[in-house]
């Protein structure tokens, strides 16, 4: 930790006008009027076709493992309007399945009826493409698929679980920070349990789907993406043809939370049937389908340790988290990562176990790894607090760090402590009762809790161009994403404070793989990469413009220093003269100008740890007859860098919020263990929370600078507010019954065998 360079100050930070307002979304009137159009909704006139695209219906197996012995196609073959039925008895050859070593696992080959082998209920094992919807579903329930079943297993089981090298992001999958048994032996207060979390499913409002169009051997696809280049050399590898033959475009997607970093058989199956056709094709999935041909969120088990000294002083913390992927993948939740880093302890170890189950792929989902891992984590140091009869905002106060021992480095901004003291005063955390089960409203039983909230910061390499045109009308371009967060509105509000322009002349494009790649979104990364790229190519593309100016003998401008030249408000100023832009493009560069911008993480920046914090707080309420929880009350406080759209950002953090409700609450999907089948699969039984759940919100960004992550000062927020989230709920619920409920959500019918006799 020694040899570090200096954290730059705050007033190196640039200062962007229209930055930090709560800018209204550029893209919202086409969303709410209609006129975004997605990836289903591609038509003869918006592809340059002939014709409407033809329309493919997926079938999907009907047992977890073993084989298909024979598919009868011919019935649907001779249905009305059916063009093609592809199964694996004439799929066209595609690159095998992988490779599990994949640096990018996204960019993978996923081939598609790739033969007679069956992996998990609900893979693609045809697709039937007619003239109309209609009639390809039809067709599709006409096809018969004959198995031979082979036994399954589908539920997570520590005895068979193997013991993985990496976790999710290539993060070693065991750490020691210190020596753990010594450090536990010291504990005078020890806290053991295990938490259980569920399988979750990202029920996006927009389904996967594909429009496939070949313009000669180009292939172009309209999808729902978050990460756009990704896919496009994963697409290609699968068809075996150049990445450069294969563009993707997605310009609106209908929410990602991480199932749309992968592609699924929607795409591949579109490019198969269109090539075959020579027509376009559009392949969507149903809400059922959703629930097995994409990924969803595994299932964890999780066992927590966690050893104090009287004085609340953390001895040592262990946790180990047991997960499980596809039988064919190597997906490893990185549950852990946080308790690695969050507080101060003599020793931290963490582990990580898997099962390989007959499910479909297990992969990201908002916040993977920490959304999970930090119920047990958070939730264990609740329990700590009780045993000790120290206060749990107290308890995280003693335990505050500036270091982040497991990765022994120092972090760049950790404003933890301030998050917890502003949530704790305004929740007004002094007037809750810490004995539990005592605070009773009627047949209500009243609790608080709270928890701390983390997720680490990551800025991915990305590109971007800037070009301006005689009339300043200014364009970026880059294949960057935005599902429903807001990234457009952020790029512009970045391009046309550099530019010095209202953001009505600036016109941010994204989403297609034509532009300067991006990252995509994801991983709370979006923001920084594709801010930073657009931020640089704006203030290359500035210098360009002054420069000119100043050499321009027909410039106002001319002569005077570069130190004093900017723009604003639509003019070139330097030395208190000014010409406005569009003057200076008509007469100096009449076919506009153009620059590039480039990102990629400064190697001096990753010296230090980088991570966005903040604090929940809740109140519920229990039913003591009925085991009904209640959400009354939720805060968040975070510090996440320096805020760009106070709207969006706030939007962002509370969907986080909301989320958390709904993992402490409601939602939960389980396999059967009979047919290997997931049982909710659809929006009646797979709960998620809805508005009359939620409670009164609140959330708080306080000021903070981030010194060295990225140019703009900022930090990944999309995550950090599901983080800990559910926890503070739990762990409200327990002070307000003395209930601990290890496995969540919390459902009623965990609560109530539990809950206190009462009389009303
Ligand atoms: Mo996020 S789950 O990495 O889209």
């Amino acid at each position: 930790m020694t040899d570090l360079p200096t954290l730059p100050s705050e007033q190196d930070a640039p200062t962007i006008p229209m930055i930090g307002a709560g800018m209204q979304r550029v893209e919202s009137v086409l969303k709410v009027t209609g006129q975004a159009r997605y990836a289903y909704e591609m038509d003869a006139a918006s592809l340059g076709a002939q014709a409407d695209p033809l329309v493919g219906v997926m079938v999907l197996s009907t047992i977890a493992r073993g084989r298909i012995t024979s598919i009868d196609s011919a019935t649907a073959r001779n249905m009305p309007g059916v063009r093609l039925v592809l199964t694996c008895d004439n799929a066209p050859p595609q690159a095998p399945w992988g490779p599990l070593v994949a640096r990018d696992r996204f960019a993978r080959a996923q081939p598609v009826l790739r033969g007679p082998d069956v992996h998990y209920y609900g893979e693609p094992v045809a697709l039937v493409v007619a003239d109309s919807l209609e009639r390809a579903r039809a067709a599709a329930m006409a096809v018969n698929v004959q198995y031979e079943a082979a036994s399954h297993a589908v539920l997570l089981d520590p005895a068979t679980a193997t013991e993985p090298e990496f976790l999710n992001g290539f993060k070693p999958a065991h750490t020691d920070h210190g020596d753990f048994d010594t450090a536990l032996a010291r504990s005078a207060i020890r806290v053991e349990a295990v938490y259980e979390t569920p399988h979750q499913n990202h029920a996006q409002m927009e389904p996967h789907a594909t429009t496939a169009l070949w313009q000669g051997d180009r292939l172009v696809l309209h999808t729902s993406a978050q990460n756009l280049v990704s896919i496009q050399m994963g697409i290609a590898a699968t068809l075996q043809i150049s990445p450069h033959r294969v563009q993707v475009i997605s310009p609106y997607v209908g929410g990602g939370f991480g199932g749309k970093l992968p592609y699924f058989a929607d795409a591949i199956l579109a490019a198969l049937a269109a090539r075959a056709l020579g027509k376009p094709v559009k392949v969507g999935m149903t809400r059922t389908q959703m629930f097995s041909a994409t990924t969803h969120r595994t299932a964890t088990r999780q066992a927590l340790c966690i050893g104090a000294d009287r004085t609340g002083r953390l001895c040592a913390i262990s946790h180990d988290a047991l997960s499980h992927c596809a039988s064919f993948d190597n997906f490893v939740e990185d549950t852990t990562t946080i308790t690695r880093g969050l507080y101060r302890a003599d020793a931290i170890r963490t582990t990580a176990h898997l099962n390989h189950l007959d499910l479909p792929r297990s992969d990201s989902m908002r916040s993977p790894g920490d959304a999970v891992g930090m119920i047990g984590l958070e939730c264990a140091m609740d329990e700590l607090a009780h045993e000790l009869g120290i206060d749990p905002v107290e308890l995280r106060l003693l335990n505050d760090t500036p270091t982040d021992l497991t990765a022994h480095k120092p972090f760049s901004s950790r404003h933890l402590r301030q998050c917890l003291e502003e949530g704790a005063r305004r929740f007004e955390w002094g007037a809750r009762n810490p004995q539990p089960g005592q605070v009773r409203e009627g047949e209500w039983l009243i609790g608080m809790g709270m928890a701390c909230a983390m997720r680490y910061n990551l800025l991915k390499p990305c590109q971007a161009l800037a070009h301006l045109d005689a009339g300043a009308n200014l364009t970026v371009q880059l294949a960057m994403t935005d599902p429903g967060t807001g990234t457009q509105t952020i790029l512009t509000q970045i391009a046309a404070g550099v530019m010095g322009l209202p953001p009505a002349q600036v016109h941010v494009q994204m989403g297609d793989t034509a532009y300067p790649p991006a990252p995509g979104s994801g991983g709370s990364f979006g923001a920084e990469s594709a801010g930073s790229a657009v931020l640089r190519a704006c203030e290359n593309l500035r210098t360009r413009l002054l420069e000119a100016g100043l050499r321009d003998e027909h410039s106002p401008l001319h002569g005077q220093a570069m130190e004093s030249a900017h723009l604003d408000a639509g003019s070139l100023h330097a030395g208190g003269r000014h010409e406005s832009l569009v003057a200076f493009m008509e007469r100096t560069f009449p076919q506009g100008a153009q620059a590039h911008g480039e990102i990629t993480a400064d190697p001096d920046s990753l010296k230090w740890s980088q991570a966005s914090f903040g604090a929940h707080f809740t109140e519920v309420a229990v039913n003591a007859i009925t085991g009904e929880t209640r959400v009354r009350r939720m805060l968040g406080v975070f510090a996440c860098g320096r805020i760009l759209n106070s709207r969006t950002a706030r939007s962002q953090l509370l969907g986080g919020m909301i989320w958390g409700v709904s993992n402490a609450l409601h939602e939960e999907n389980m396999p059967d263990p009979r047919t290997g089948q997931f049982i909710a699969h659809d929006l009646a039984n797979y709960h998620i929370a809805t508005h009359a759940d939620m409670p009164e919100m609140e959330v708080v960004m306080i000021a903070e600078d981030e010194p060295v992550s990225n140019p703009l000062h900022i930090k990944g927020l999309g995550e950090v507010g599901i983080c800990g989230a559910p926890a503070a709920i739990g762990n409200a619920i327990f002070n307000a019954t003395g209930i601990r409920a290890r496995r969540f959500p919390i459902t009623p019918d965990r609560l109530l065998p539990h809950l206190p006799e009462m009389t009303i």
